[in-house]
């Protein structure tokens, strides 16, 4: 656990590429790994996350090498089609994960092999029934602490029946799980979400020319297609960009523009929270990449106002909401955001990880059940701050440090390897220009 204290610093300035994007990443790898033939992935995230998904599909015998092509890490995946994973010899380590194991769960539940999945301390905390009970609806024969609710998880593959569900909650993890299992099967898969999850793996699919459709909010998927390799161009991750739209907003004289930034409307709650906050933030649209859409985005210093923030922005923005603390932490007058529940099952229970974080700086802050409130202030103390491993908490908190007297001492900023290994350096680029 290598802790730091976030230095003070002027405004940030420049260009910046984000590193790929997360949640892509661990679908373009899984996908490529059913296909036939070698795909090719440019721009992927080297993070822990997506190198825990790279290392388990080489555990079940896919062939993938790492190579770097003009400055941006690339990926070539040697597919063995929808019958071509061998039986791995060893547990799959899933690491920080939670993508990871959902996700491998339900595709793995459909293959003709035993496996079993587990994480770290953090993950094998994380709710698993939410995709072990509908997996187990359609036939999947799975196991797993306390009756399968959480990791490790022990699957016994087999074919899997038809299955045609309403997901109790809005959850892309759950929502993927399912399409997965529905993989190399030809019984239907057909899915109703309470409200509109991140779409990644429905464009992946779309990517790959298989055969997804969604009509009257149902979701309907028939596997067992055979598909083809494809060259994938990963997106900037628009999580990772969060942490310097929120730094180029709140430090005075900053003006940032981040490019080739993924700008799927199913994440860009973060756009519409900090422009509600009044934040100044221009979208300029590139070209797609493959089914996803692209754009570099402009920001400059602007005063933030207080917010309420509920409905479909918390979905929109769920994996967003340490680094809006901090924003709503430097508001004037007050921020709440409620219905915001699975904040608590994250990498650590966000609601009070970042409570007690922003309670240092001396800011006054009330949680819910379902949400917090923050009441803004100008003149922050530095703090010690306990992140729980969250990397989210980390990077949000020594953005927070910029702008704290004395900065803030993070207790641990290895855990920002999970999603963003370049991040300080990133930082250190932008403050220096
Ligand atoms: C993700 C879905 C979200 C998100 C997570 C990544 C994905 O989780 O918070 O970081 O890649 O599908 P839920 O499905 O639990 O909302």
């Amino acid at each position: 656990m290598a802790n730091l204290t976030s230095p003070k610093t002027g405004p940030l300035r420049g260009r910046l590429t984000l590193p790929g994007d997360k949640s892509i990443t661990h679908r373009a790898v899984m996908l490529s790994a059913l296909a036939e033939g070698t795909s090719e992935i440019s721009g992927y995230l080297a993070s822990q996350d997506c190198q825990q998904t790279i290392k388990a599909f080489q555990a079940m015998g896919i062939s993938i090498s790492a190579s770097t092509i003009k400055g941006r890490p690339c990926l070539s995946i040697e597919g063995k089609g929808l019958e071509g994973l061998t039986e791995p010899r060893d547990v799959l380590d899933c690491g920080n994960s939670g993508t990871t194991m959902r996700l491998l769960t339900g595709l793995l539940s459909g293959q003709p092999f035993f496996s079993v999945l587990t994480g770290d301390q953090s993950l094998r905390t994380r709710p698993m029934r939410r995709i072990v009970d509908p997996l187990r609806m359609r036939g999947a024969d799975i196991a797993g602490r306390a009756e399968g609710a959480q990791a490790p998880l022990a699957i016994v593959g087999k074919r899997l029946s038809a299955i045609d569900y309403l997901m109790p909650i809005a959850s892309a993890q759950v929502k993927s799980a399912i399409l997965l299992s529905g993989l190399g099967s030809a019984e239907a898969t057909l899915l109703r979400e309470p409200k509109a999850s991140r779409d990644h793996t429905e464009r992946m699919f779309q990517e790959f020319g298989l055969n997804l459709e969604k009509k009257k909010e149902i979701l309907t998927f028939i596997g067992g297609q055979p598909f083809q390799a494809k060259k994938i161009a990963v997106p900037g991750d628009l999580s990772s960009a969060s942490f310097f739209l929120v730094a180029g907003t709140l430090i005075e004289g900053s003006d940032i523009t981040l490019e080739n930034v993924g700008v799927n409307p199913t994440r860009t709650g973060i756009l519409d929270i900090l422009e509600q906050m009044g934040a100044k933030i221009t979208l300029n649209p590139k070209p797609d990449a493959g089914h996803e859409p692209l754009a570099d985005l402009q920001v400059c210093a602007h005063p933030l106002r207080g917010i309420e923030i509920e409905g479909d922005l918390i979905l929109r923005a769920i994996d967003e909401f340490p680094i809006v603390c901090v924003a709503a932490a430097r508001a004037e007058g007050r921020t709440t955001i409620r219905g915001a529940k699975e904040l608590r099952f994250k990498e650590s229970d966000r609601i009070e990880t970042m409570a007690e974080a922003l309670r240092g700086m001396g800011v006054a802050v009330e949680t819910f059940p379902d949400g917090i409130q923050i009441e803004g202030k100008t003149n922050w103390k530095g703090c010690t701050c306990i992140t729980g491993g969250d990397h989210r908490v980390a990077m949000s908190m020594a953005i927070a440090g910029l702008l704290a007297s004395g900065g803030n001492k993070i207790d641990d900023v290895a855990c920002i390897d999970t999603s963003y290994p370049g991040f300080f350096k990133d930082l250190s680029k932008l403050a220096e220009a």
